[in-house]
């Protein structure tokens, strides 16, 4: 059997914002992506997204769009993402709306948004949503259950405290680097644990 021995596929992922607060996630996570370098990043932006990326951060559209390798607007329900047969990573939305979450938990595939997450659970790949919203509802509790039990991952981006971070710059950061290791495309990016040291019981 001859096995095609043809140019390696660059490690593609797929990053969208949509329009809950915290777009600094997202942009954020497309920054570290370039700078680690070596993978291909495919952005959308929902409506809401676009809203809150300039009213948070000043951010006008070409800004963002410069940031990753692909751009596609969430009406282009024939870009190259919304099939499986484009090879990815997976895909993270950041940050993740509760509509957005509920189009992926019933699978409506509504927008290009949605169409590529679907894609992602039905290929089996890794699925990070950073949902956002506080306090819960039922229904955005009942999605997030869907949403793990068809194996994505439901990431709210929770500071932690325990390593004392500095600003709100390094609590982002932080959660940014351990979406990325979620993925295992690159050495671990985020800050290891190593434990209290000595006399650590409760
Ligand atoms: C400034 C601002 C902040 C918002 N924050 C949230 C939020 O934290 N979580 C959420 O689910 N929706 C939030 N929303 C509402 C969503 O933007 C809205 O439901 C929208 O329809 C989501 O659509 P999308 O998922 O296509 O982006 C916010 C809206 C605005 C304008």
């Amino acid at each position: 059997m001859t096995v095609s021995t043809g140019t390696p596929r660059p490690t593609r992922l797929i990053v969208a914002i949509t329009g809950a607060t915290g777009a600094i996630y997202g942009v954020r996570l497309l920054e570290r992506l370039r700078a680690m370098g070596g993978v291909e990043t495919h952005l959308m932006v929902s409506g809401a997204g676009w809203l809150t990326l300039r009213h948070e951060l000043g951010l006008e559209r070409a800004d963002v769009q410069a940031l990753a390798d692909q751009y596609h607007s969430v009406r282009e329900i024939g870009a190259n993402i919304a099939s499986g047969s484009f090879a990815t990573a997976g895909m993270v939305v950041a940050p993740c709306s509760m509509k957005t979450l509920a189009s992926v938990a019933h699978g409506l595939s509504d927008n290009l948004i949605a169409r590529a997450a679907d894609v992602t659970l039905k290929e089996r790949r890794r699925l990070v949503l950073m949902v956002r919203e506080t306090p819960f509802n039922l229904a955005h509790l009942r999605n997030m259950t869907a949403v793990t039990e068809m194996g994505g991952i439901v990431y709210p981006p929770l500071p932690a405290f325990y390593n004392r971070p500095e600003s709100l710059d390094a609590m982002v950061d932080d959660t940014v680097a351990r979406v990325i290791d979620l993925f295992g495309i690159a050495p671990p990016v985020s800050t290891s644990w190593d434990g209290l040291g000595k006399d650590t019981e409760a």
